[in-house]
């Protein structure tokens, strides 16, 4: 167990070592059960932790908020265009003043190519630890909640059993592609098969991508590529099955929703379901496009995991709080 997180930040997936997340995943499963059984637990009493929204969120804000308050502190939640970021606050600005306010900050900001520089940017000037609520590049907090949720369905040792990461039409909106880059490059780590899926104009970054091999040959497991979603189903375990935008083709809104509704056969629905295995779970971070993305059969089906998932962002982010504030 490796224990001296204390003063961390957590902006990418691979700056916690696979023994750290272990560590995590340890801290989790305790909150959770101190949580179930009305234990108090506050780790964090009389700290504040600033939280910095540039996107809007469902889950992230109201785990983090909840998260700090069971923890004995608060979370401050503070809309960027409600600050002078705009007037001239720059990121040295705000991770210089707010570190000195603040015991940690948490930002989210996804705009693509400005993002994780931006998270950086604040974590070099900050005295306190920089937590990632999501960038254009990583979604880690998302990705520790699906590692415990996987845990939990398919048990601590996960070598061997199949994840599939893949692209799912949606009509809403262009949408990042941070969490199936965490995904693949954090799950090999943990023994998981890796099958990525996507139509060609939807790529990932090819230096995350060549992270997430160099992570699978490391670790022994297999990585592999496919732009046919039901070949890509074949036998798994997990079916992880999201949308995203084509960022790395196109930045036009246009010409993305152009490519994007090209493929709107890529849906998860029960008959590609039943080409996974008979106890394969559907995983998706929500929010969904409902039958669109997936069809509301399965994701209110008895496969689908999506609830415990969206619990878990609770139980990771109290760990890593815990750990490093
Ligand atoms: N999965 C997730 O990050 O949800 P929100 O965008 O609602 O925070």
């Amino acid at each position: 167990m490796q224990t001296f997180l204390r003063g961390r930040d957590l902006i990418g997936d691979l700056d916690f070592s696979k023994e750290e997340v272990e560590t995590v995943m340890d801290v989790a499963f305790d909150l959770k059960r101190k949580r179930a059984l009305g234990e108090p637990h506050p780790y964090l009493r009389d700290k504040v932790l600033a939280m910095l929204f540039f996107f809007s969120s469902t889950r992230t804000r109201g785990s983090f908020e909840a998260g700090m308050a069971q923890l004995g502190g608060h979370g401050a939640f503070i809309e960027s265009n409600t600050t002078q970021i705009k007037h001239g606050d720059t990121a040295k600005e705000i991770g210089e003043i707010y570190g000195r306010y603040f015991d940690g900050m948490a930002i989210r900001h996804c705009d693509w190519g400005l993002g994780n520089k931006y998270i950086n940017e604040v974590a070099q000037a900050s005295r306190t630890p920089v937590l990632n609520m999501q960038c254009d590049i990583y979604h880690p907090f998302q990705c520790l909640a699906d590692l415990m949720t996987i845990m939990e369905k398919k048990g601590r040792d996960l070598r061997k059993k199949r994840i599939v990461v893949s692209w799912a039409y949606a009509a809403s909106y262009l949408k990042p592609i941070s969490v199936p880059q965490s995904l693949i490059l954090q799950m090999p780590r943990f023994g998981m098969d890796v099958v990525l899926a996507y139509p060609k104009e939807f790529p990932l970054m090819p230096e995350i991508v060549a992270q997430a091999q160099e992570q699978s040959k490391m670790f022994g497991t297999d990585f592999e590529i496919t732009h046919d979603m039901d070949e890509a189903f074949d036998d798994a375990d997990v079916i992880y099955a999201k949308s995203w935008g084509p960022l790395l083709t196109t930045t036009d809104p246009v010409e993305g929703k152009r490519l994007q509704d090209m493929y709107k056969d890529w849906i998860t629905d029960s008959r590609r379901m039943s080409l996974a295995k008979k106890n394969a779970i559907y995983m998706h971070p929500l929010p969904a496009d409902r039958d669109i993305e997936v069809t509301s059969e399965v994701m209110d089906g008895p496969q689908s995991v999506v609830y415990d998932q969206a619990e878990n962002r609770l139980h990771v982010q109290k760990a890593v709080m815990a750990l490093t504030m």
